[in-house]
């Protein structure tokens, strides 16, 4: 997957250097260039904002300067599916989806991440002050691209790249190659099952009078699995009853209905 960045702090995204992501950068499974957008601002001072029309606080970022930035990156990349643009304005094969962190924005949730995974091409585009200019997603759109506005959640960061950082590590750790054990995707908290994970221990079986559950040391595979859906289903009712809501009643078998 190619991804593009385009922030005010490309340091800001030094991060995705270290770890799983860092490794699948050097194994070419990512292929992630971070750009500057000061780069594509006309002025001595390089400037990316300005106050907002109508009045009030903060500043907005300029959608000249954000098109001049768009075009470039969407321009480059012949070698990737989904860009670049062609002559007549059609995107290439592939799919390329300009992804704008907001916290006016649909929630994104590991099902985004999932669909985002499949894309061949992500543009990041990192706002800061109180976001870039409105038309700038509205033009790309219009254009065909797909542009989708995220939000992390309900609270507000001082800009995008944050944001940025958490949704490119959910969505990289599903491309294929990426972890190296595929299945714990699937196990995991917020997985098509529904509920969070069930609890995780290790050795030392006792450990400041705390013992693990004996159960777990028995060797029977079926009893540890009941064990383990019963506690999930616990935690994830003490601590999101809005997930158990949302359960699909069929993925419950008898035993989770009498628990
Ligand atoms: N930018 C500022 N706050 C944000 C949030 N919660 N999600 C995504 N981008 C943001």
């Amino acid at each position: 997957m190619r991804i593009d960045v385009v922030s005010i702090f490309p340091a800001f995204l030094d991060v995705l250097d270290l770890s799983l992501i860092g490794r699948a950068r050097e194994d070419g499974l990512i292929d992630l260039r971070v750009h500057d957008l000061r780069d594509w601002a006309h002025d001595r001072h390089r400037t990316v904002d300005d106050t907002p029309l109508g009045g009030g606080a903060g500043m907005v970022m300029r959608p000249d300067v954000w098109g001049e930035a768009l075009d470039a990156v969407l321009a480059d990349g012949a070698e990737v599916p989904g860009g670049p643009e062609t002559p007549g304005g059609a995107l290439g094969a592939g799919r390329a989806v300009l992804l704008i962190p907001t916290p006016a924005g649909e929630v994104f949730t590991q099902r985004t991440a999932e669909d985002l995974a499949g894309a061949d091409r992500l543009i990041v585009a990192c706002g800061r002050y109180e976001g870039i200019d409105s038309r700038v997603p509205r033009h790309y759109a219009a254009r065909g691209i797909e542009v989708r506005e995220l939000s992390i959640g309900d609270y507000v960061l001082n800009g995008g790249e944050a944001a940025a950082i958490v949704m490119i590590e959910a969505i990289a750790r599903l491309l294929p190659g990426v972890l190296g054990n595929p299945a714990s995707v699937v196990e995991e908290s917020h997985s098509a099952l529904g509920l969070l994970e069930h609890e995780a221990l290790t050795r030392p079986v006792a450990w400041r009078g705390l013992d693990a559950p004996e159960v777990l040391l028995s060797g029977d595979h079926a009893r540890i699995a009941r064990a383990r859906r019963d506690e999930a289903i616990a935690r994830t009712a003490a601590r999101r009853p809005d997930m158990i809501r949302a359960l699909d009643p069929t993925t419950l078998d008898s035993q989770d209905r009498a628990a």
